[in-house]
């Protein structure tokens, strides 16, 4: 049904029970970043839908993160999911599959059987096609009942984790059906709505999601996740940049060569060829999150930590990002400065893995990239002719995501010998994951006669100065989104200034004829054109 087409009346939903005294839980663990949380600022009651919700995402991550945030007392008492997907199922079949998820994929183990049969009675499930208007006027039915039995007040998050392609649809039918409000005065009761990615596959659709978003609600309501965000380390780049009096000052032109940001995993495609031939690394990591890891390395300090404040810092870096023919002598050209290829049969990990174009759904010719590597520049005053390198590719040797940045030589050379590597140039390494910690490389004297130098460390870890495994992404953004913080969700604008630059490369691509796509064996660092693209600088990509 077309979103201007009649409604029939809503079909009488089942009736929901009352809810029943919450258990008591744990103790919540001590969360020095979120102090006072947990007694001043629990989220407002209110329920929460998951469209496409018999998808991997709900199961996985999404009930799992909220079953976490109950258990550590982040969720409102008065609170409800409800699922809504195509597939027929009842409540109790959606509870089951939900609990199975949280068993198997709970960050905090053993899982609390008793605060999950708790979370588990605050579980609804609603069938509907996403195009059918009746569907949401049945969920709308459905969710004001569940307002007055379990005290939701008529606060609702709207998740969008259905097929990307459905999106619109979805945002329209929600418009039509009354259930996307514009904010109230006070924002009470709130209504907002998460986006997951990707968010577009080009500018032009990014430009027309985010006016089909704005079509029914504002900007302050609309929180486009970037699961990077919510990842602790990640957080934490912004927290080593300004709580710290030592690194800011050196975070400039003056004293960095260069920047270098790796974003490697082992796994190859993990059986979503199909999608993954629509999307490539470039639209999968890069234009998401890569470039958000690059906007908070790059950007300035913002007046205060504020959603605007900091979404306005990052935006400029994207803003600042060079572009063809933009440096002065108009000799910046994508194609010297973007490599891509593709992933042949190879070792990782001491297990033979196939070719990418071996991949179930990946088209026996398929030119998709699954390794990107670029060298871009932030043209403003703080980071003029400093290099940033990126990479991100499938089936590299190991996961790591790192930002390295590589610091200027002394000025002048007083001890002889070959300074090479560290010794010559010091690197400051913040590794988002895994062994989440900060290293710095420096050069020390080797202990005897002679003055020779030698690349040392100095480590942070993580698991050893906080004892404790960094929280889920999903946790983190879950929390801020019923709390109403933007800060960690791109913003409109944001988006769409990274795929400008983003689509600018696809474009190019797709005007290339002949051009014969590199391949590098799984397990490697890559293919040779990568390491030339440093290689011509006088520089080498860090084995991380
Ligand atoms: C997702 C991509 O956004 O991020 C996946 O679609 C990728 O292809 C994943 O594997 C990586 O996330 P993480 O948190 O494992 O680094």
């Amino acid at each position: 049904m077309s979103a201007s087409a009649v409604p029939p009346a809503a079909p009488a939903a089942p009736a929901v029970p009352a809810a029943p005294a919450a258990p008591a839980a744990p103790a919540p663990a001590d969360n020095p970043l979120r102090a006072g949380l947990v007694e001043d600022r629990q989220p407002e009651p209110c329920a929460m839908v998951i469209f496409g919700a018999s998808g991997d995402l709900t199961r996985r991550k999404l009930l799992p993160a909220l079953y976490t945030l109950r258990r550590e007392r982040l969720l409102p008492p008065s609170f409800a999911v409800v699922g809504f997907a195509r597939r027929p199922k009842t409540d109790d079949e959606f509870r089951a599959e939900m609990a199975a998820g949280i068993r198997e994929f709970a960050r905090l183990q053993p899982v609390d059987e008793t605060l999950l049969a708790a979370l588990s009675g605050d579980v609804y499930y609603v069938q509907g096609d996403f195009d059918d208007l009746a569907a949401y006027r049945t969920l709308g039915a459905r969710l004001e009942q569940i307002d007055a039995a379990r005290g939701t007040a008529g606060s609702r998050v709207f998740y969008l984790a259905a097929p990307p392609s459905v999106y619109p649809t979805i945002l329209r039918q929600l418009g039509a059906a009354g259930l996307a409000r514009r904010p109230a005065p006070g924002d009470r009761p709130f209504c907002r709505t998460i986006i997951e990615k990707p968010f577009g596959r080009d500018l032009a659709t990014a430009r027309a999601l985010n006016a089909e978003a704005r079509a029914v609600f504002d900007e302050r309501q609309v929180f486009r996740i970037d699961h990077y965000l919510g990842k602790e380390t990640v957080q934490n780049m912004l927290v080593l940049r300004f709580a710290n009096g030592i690194f800011e000052p050196l975070w400039n032109q003056k004293y960095v060569d260069h920047v270098q940001i790796t974003g490697a995993e082992s796994i190859g495609v993990e059986g979503r060829g199909g999608y993954f031939e629509e999307a490539g690394i470039l639209r999968d990591m890069v234009q998401n999150h890569l470039f958000q890891v690059l906007c908070l390395t790059a950007m300035e300090p913002p007046v205060a930590f504020t959603p605007d404040a900091v979404r306005d810092e990052k935006l400029k870096v994207l803003m600042s990002l060079r572009e063809a023919g933009g440096d002065a002598d108009g000799a910046y050209a994508l194609e010297d400065n973007v490599v891509r290829a593709q992933y042949a049969a190879g070792n990782v990990l001491g297990q033979r893995v196939p070719g990418y174009r071996e991949e179930a759904g990946v088209a026996a010719a398929s030119t998709t990239e699954t390794f990107v590597a670029m060298k871009l520049f932030v043209d403003n005053w703080r980071w003029a002719g400093v290099p940033f390198y990126l990479r991100s590719a499938k089936r590299m040797p190991k996961r790591v995501t790192e930002i390295a940045i590589h610091f200027k030589a002394a000025p002048h050379r007083l001890f002889g010998g070959d300074l090479r590597g560290a010794a010559a140039h010091n690197v400051l390494a913040v590794r988002i994951q895994p062994d989440e910690g900060i290293s710095l490389n420096f050069g020390s004297k080797v202990p005897g006669p002679t003055n020779e130098v030698a690349p040392v460390n100095m480590e942070f870890r993580y698991g050893t100065s906080f004892g404790t495994a960094p929280p889920e992404a999903y946790e983190r953004l879950l929390l801020d989104c019923l709390l109403g913080d933007p800060t960690l969700f791109t913003r409109g604008d944001e988006v769409e200034a990274s795929w400008r630059w983003i689509s600018r490369v696809h474009e190019a691509w797709a005007a290339e004829t002949g051009a014969v796509l590199p391949a590098y064996e799984a397990g490697s660092w890559g293919p040779p054109e990568a390491d030339a693209l440093l290689a011509r600088d006088g520089r080498r990509w860090r084995k991380p």
